[in-house]
C-alpha cells in the first residue's frame, strides 16, 4: 500500500490524484486532504476516502468521524508529525509555500505540481529539491527521460508550450481579450490561475525557472519552443546531438501517476498514441510580440535572487484582479513590469523573511494595479 495525502485534493490535479487513487485503491490509501475552505466537494472526498487528516487554510479545526480536521496555516506544522509515504502538493499560487516548506525541511517525501513554491523556494530550498517529484508535465517529461542521472552530457532541455488560447491572436485583438477567453485553453483543462498564465505564456517562463531550480540548469541550457499539437511535453539534447523526447496525448493523469508510483508505471485509461493519426508535430519559436512575458520572466530568472518571487507574486495578484474582472488583460502584462521593475528588492535568509516579502509585493502590485482598469 502507497499512503499518500494530496494537498490542494479540490482542484485539478488533485482531483485528478484521486482518480488515480479510485482506480488503484488496491494500491493506493489516501490518509490526508486538503484545500482551502471545507467545501462540499471536500467533504464529498473525506466520505468517500475517510482519510486521518484534512487539512484546511480557513474554518475551525474540528474532528469528523475518525478524521481529524486541521485549520488555519499557523497549525501547518502538523506535517511534520504525519508519516506518509508520499506528499501530493496540489495548492495553486504562492499559498503551497508554507506547506511545502514545511515537508521538505521534515525530510517528507513530495510530489508538486505547485510551481509558485518552488521558484519563491529556490534560493532557499534548491539544494532539498533533489528527492522531489515534479507533476507539471513539462518538467515530468524531462524528469522521465533524465531521471536521476547526471547532467554533465546534457546539451539543452526543451520545454514544448502549447501556445495557449491565443497563439494565433491577431496583436491588436489583445485589448479586447475576455475572461472566458483567456481560459478557454485549447489542450489542457486547468485551474484558473494556470489557465491565464498560460493564455500570457507567463506560464512557460515560471516553467523555465521551475526547471532551472529543480534539475540545476543554467538558463542558457533550458529552451521553450512553442508545439500546438503538445504530444511532445519535453525533450532532452546530448553533446552528441541525439535528442530524446516525451510523447502522450495530454493527460495531466500520466505525471500524476508516475510520481506516485515512481519508478514502476501503471495502466491508465488506455489512451495510447496513434502515430498514423497524427498528421503533424509542428514546432514554432515563441512570439515575443505579442507574448513579453514569457522572455521577461527568463530575465528575472537570470538576475536571480528574489526576482522570480517578485514576477510571480505581482502576477498572481494580477491575474485575480483580472479573473475578478478588474483590469484589462494587457494589464496584466503592464502591472507585472512595473511592479518588477519597481519594487525595491532585497535578499531573505528564511521562510518567514520570504512570506513577510511575499505580503510586501502583494500589497505594492495593489497599489500599482490602483492605476489600471477600475481596480
Ligand atoms: N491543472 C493542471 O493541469 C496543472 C498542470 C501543471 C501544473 N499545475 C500547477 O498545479 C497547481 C494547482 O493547479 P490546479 O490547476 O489544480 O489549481 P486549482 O484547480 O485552482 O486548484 C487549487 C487547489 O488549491 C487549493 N487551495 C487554494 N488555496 C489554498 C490554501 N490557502 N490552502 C490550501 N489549499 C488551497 C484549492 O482548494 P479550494 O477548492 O478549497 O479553493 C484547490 O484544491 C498550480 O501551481 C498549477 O500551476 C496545474
Amino acid at each position: 500500500m502507497i499512503n499518500i495525502g494530496v494537498l490542494g485534493s479540490t482542484g485539478s490535479v488533485g482531483r485528478q490524484t484521486l482518480e488515480i487513487a479510485r482506480k488503484y485503491k488496491d494500491k493506493i490509501k489516501v490518509k490526508l486532504l486538503g484545500a482551502s475552505k471545507l467545501s462540499d466537494n471536500l467533504i464529498n472526498q473525506i466520505k468517500e476516502f475517510n482519510p486521518d487528516y484534512v487539512y484546511v487554510e480557513l474554518g475551525e479545526s474540528q474532528i469528523i468521524g475518525s478524521t481529524k480536521i486541521i485549520a488555519g496555516e499557523e497549525n501547518l506544522d502538523f506535517l511534520k508529525d504525519v508519516d506518509l509515504d508520499l506528499f501530493i502538493i496540489a495548492i495553486a499560487g504562492v499559498k503551497g509555500i508554507k506547506p511545502t516548506y514545511i515537508l521538505l525541511e521534515s525530510g517528507k517525501k513530495i510530489a508538486t505540481a505547485n510551481k509558485e513554491a518552488i521558484i519563491c523556494l529556490g534560493e532557499l530550498e534548491k539544494e532539498n529539491y533533489k528527492n522531489l517529484i515534479p507533476i507539471d508535465s513539462e518538467h515530468s517529461a524531462i524528469f522521465q527521460i533524465i531521471d536521476r542521472r547526471p547532467l554533465d552530457d546534457v546539451r539543452r532541455i526543451v520545454l514544448t508550450a502549447s501556445g495557449g488560447p491565443f497563439l494565433n491572436l491577431p496583436i491588436e485583438d489583445f485589448e479586447k481579450v475576455t475572461i472566458q477567453q483567456a481560459l478557454n485553453h485549447p489542450r489542457w483543462s486547468m485551474g484558473k490561475k494556470i489557465s491565464v498564465d498560460s493564455a500570457t505564456l507567463l506560464n512557460k517562463g515560471f516553467e523555465v525557472i521551475e526547471a532551472h531550480y529543480l534539475f540545476g540548469l543554467p538558463y542558457e541550457k533550458i529552451d521553450v519552443v512553442v508545439h500546438p499539437e503538445s504530444i511532445i511535453h519535453g525533450m532532452v539534447e546530448y553533446i552528441d546531438g541525439s535528442v530524446i523526447s516525451n510523447l502522450s496525448y495530454p493527460d495531466m493523469k500520466i505525471p500524476i501517476s508516475y510520481a506516485i508510483f515512481y519508478p514502476e508505471r501503471k495502466q491508465l485509461n488506455n489512451n495510447f498514441l496513434d502515430f498514423t493519426k497524427i498528421k503533424n508535430l509542428t514546432f514554432l519559436p515563441p512570439d515575443n510580440e505579442k507574448f513579453p512575458l514569457l522572455n521577461f520572466a527568463i530575465e528575472c530568472g537570470k538576475i536571480g535572487g528574489m526576482y522570480p518571487t517578485v514576477l510571480t507574486v505581482a502576477d498572481e495578484v494580477a491575474v485575480n484582479l483580472f479573473l475578478q474582472g478588474k483590469i484589462k488583460f494587457l494589464d496584466i502584462y503592464g502591472i507585472i513590469k512595473e511592479v518588477v521593475e519597481n519594487f525595491k528588492v532585497y535578499n531573505v535568509k528564511n521562510v518567514q523573511q520570504l512570506l513577510d516579502f511575499i505580503k510586501e509585493v502583494e500589497d505594492f502590485t495593489v497599489s500599482v494595479a490602483k492605476r489600471y482598469g477600475n481596480t
